[in-house]
């Protein structure tokens, strides 16, 4: 598929929070939600809508601001998302009456004459009414022309050509090929998405599951290109073998973009949420009122008359008048910078060596011996692998029949069985079939029960509770299951009854 920004490019916005560059949606994919549609707005969350009136308008305006829409994108500089274009520096400048030359270092590039050159660096980045496109370009000589007014750059200064080209492209492909599922801002929520069991991941979160990354840490780019690659087997996350590589390469960074919008807005929201959201507000004033109701039931004669506690609309304003100081004094401009630096640290945290899991040792040898030693892991308290994938590795431990605490709050589910951090009923991998979602290679196994299943229950096990010597053993008797004659033969009946007995966690 070839594509050209040839779209209408708003100028840089330079602000404290750096540069943030929009770009309207091209034409040519106006037939694939890329117009106008309401399909084709970014929803925001429900929390957010919980948000009193200002702090509310303030939270959308800044995810607007900063990402923009899908018919117009914002490429916000600050975050490690490979949003395309050519970068350069200027080694050498030359003034003509309607252009200026410069002369790159690196190699030469291919660059579109009309193509709009953005400065990060130097007097003409700080220019609002810099308006610089691509006039010319000379492979040979290095020579760039770029048809502007004004002072020309310095030596040194860094420019980008065609800033943003790759994060189109990935809206491009996942418009046509994600979308359905996955929804236009990643939320999982697609028309096919409601009907699919796993669901489709909603991004929203900036969690994924299958990663090669250690616990509490994010997805690589190569985890998350392997998953788009080869799908996720046993679930409706399909293959896209047929796609280009640089097509996958940019759905991506596409999906990488929606997952750090989407964890900026809940993060940045949970952050207002306990003095701004409505339903707060409104439990709180719940609260005093009660109270204020138990202090006029036990009120003895001559007691001085308790205080009556505001009203919500009385609190509403209250919280109006405090969010307007919260933005007043920086606050929430300082919210919104901790926010983007905590989402850039961590998604450029995923792409360090360290933070990969790479076995210590190398693989046990697969013995009966070490089945064996696995075996009994599977079976231990110390593991309690049992308890959720029950004693013959059916998936069916007495786990699957408690009721589970949600995520974080002392409620628990109101359905039985295990659940996963998007509220969705999961069960424990049936591990007598063979299907390993994340991968079936030994070392992806070894990830798996290193670091868990992130955001889901199956716990990390690797670093501290297990050696990397018995993750191996574990592997191997995991590995094992699918070829045993009977699942019986797994689970000797003396260790079934001494475990039934037990409670299951
Ligand atoms: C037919 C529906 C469908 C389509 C189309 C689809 N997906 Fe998925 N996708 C899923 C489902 C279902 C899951 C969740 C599987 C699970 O939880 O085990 C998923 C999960 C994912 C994950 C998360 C993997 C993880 O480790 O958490 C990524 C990333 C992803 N899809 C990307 C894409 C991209 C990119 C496209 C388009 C190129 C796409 N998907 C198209 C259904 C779909
Ligand atoms: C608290 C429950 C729980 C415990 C304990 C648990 N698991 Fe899991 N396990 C799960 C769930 C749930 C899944 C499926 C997650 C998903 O795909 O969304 C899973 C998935 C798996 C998978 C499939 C990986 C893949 O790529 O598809 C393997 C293998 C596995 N577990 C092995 C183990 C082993 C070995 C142990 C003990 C060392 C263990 N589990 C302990 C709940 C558990």
């Amino acid at each position: 598929m070839m594509f050209r920004a040839t779209s209408p490019f708003s100028m840089p916005r330079v602000s404290r929070l750096g540069y943030q560059v929009a770009f309207a949606c091209s034409l040519a994919f106006s037939s694939i939600g890329c117009g106008t549609g309401p399909q084709a707005e970014f929803k925001y969350r429900d929390t957010t809508d919980d948000l009193i009136g200002d702090a509310n308008k303030s939270v959308k305006k800044t995810l607007d601001d900063a990402f923009g829409t899908p018919s117009k994108l914002v490429a916000w500089e600050r975050f490690p998302v490979a949003y395309g274009g050519i970068k350069g520096t200027v080694s050498a400048t030359e003034r003509s009456s309607t252009a200026f030359t410069v002369t790159l270092e690196g190699d030469a590039v291919k660059v579109a004459n009309g193509a709009p050159v953005l400065w990060l660096t130097g007097s003409r980045a700080g220019d609002k009414s810099a308006n610089d496109t691509v006039a010319g370009f000379n492979a040979g000589s290095h020579q760039l022309s770029v048809s502007a007014a004004g002072e020309p750059p310095a030596t040194g200064d860094r420019f980008v050509i065609g800033f943003g080209e790759d994060l189109q492209l990935g809206r491009a492909v996942y418009m046509k090929n994600c979308l359905h599922c996955h929804g236009v801002s990643g939320d999982g929520a697609g028309p096919t998405g409601r009907y699919l069991n796993p669901k489709p991941r909603d991004y929203r979160n900036g969690q994924f599951k299958f990663t090669s990354t250690k616990s509490g840490e994010k997805a690589t780019r190569d985890d998350l290109h392997r998953l788009v690659k080869y799908g996720i087997p046993g679930t409706y996350m399909p293959s896209f073998l047929l796609l280009g590589d640089h097509e996958t390469t940019a759905v991506v960074e596409y999906v990488r973009w929606l997952a750090i919008r989407g964890e900026f807005e809940k993060r940045l929201v949970a952050e207002l949420a306990s003095d701004y959201a409505v339903t707060s507000i409104a439990d709180s004033v719940n609260k005093s009122e009660s109270a204020y109701k138990e202090k006029l039931k036990n009120k003895e004669k001559g007691d001085d008359k308790p205080e009556k506690p505001v009203s919500l609309n009385g609190a509403k304003k209250a919280a109006a008048t405090a969010f307007a100081k919260f933005e007043k004094d920086k606050e929430l401009e300082a919210a919104i910078d901790e926010t983007a630096n905590l989402l850039a640290e961590a998604w450029s945290r995923a792409e360090e060596l360290e933070t990969v899991v790479v076995p210590g040792i190398q693989r046990v040898a697969d013995t009966p011996e070490s089945r064996e030693r696995g075996r009994l892991l599977y079976l231990s308290d110390k593991t309690k692998c049992y308890t959720c994938h029950g004693v013959t590795g059916r998936g069916d431990g007495g786990a699957t029949e408690d009721f589970w605490p949600k995520p974080g709050t002392n409620e628990k589910f109101l359905d039985r069985g295990l659940h996963d951090e998007w509220g969705n009923l999961l069960k424990p991998r049936n591990l007598t079939l063979g299907q390993y979602r994340g991968g079936r290679r030994p070392v992806d196994l070894f990830r798996r029960m290193y670091a868990g299943i992130k955001g889901t229950p199956m716990p990390a096990f690797g670093g501290t509770a297990l050696k990397d010597a018995e993750l191996w053993d574990l592997v191997n008797y995991v590995m094992s299951l699918p070829y045993q004659k009977s699942p019986s033969s797994t689970a000797h009946t003396g260790d079934v009854a001494k475990i039934e007995e037990k409670p299951a966690h």
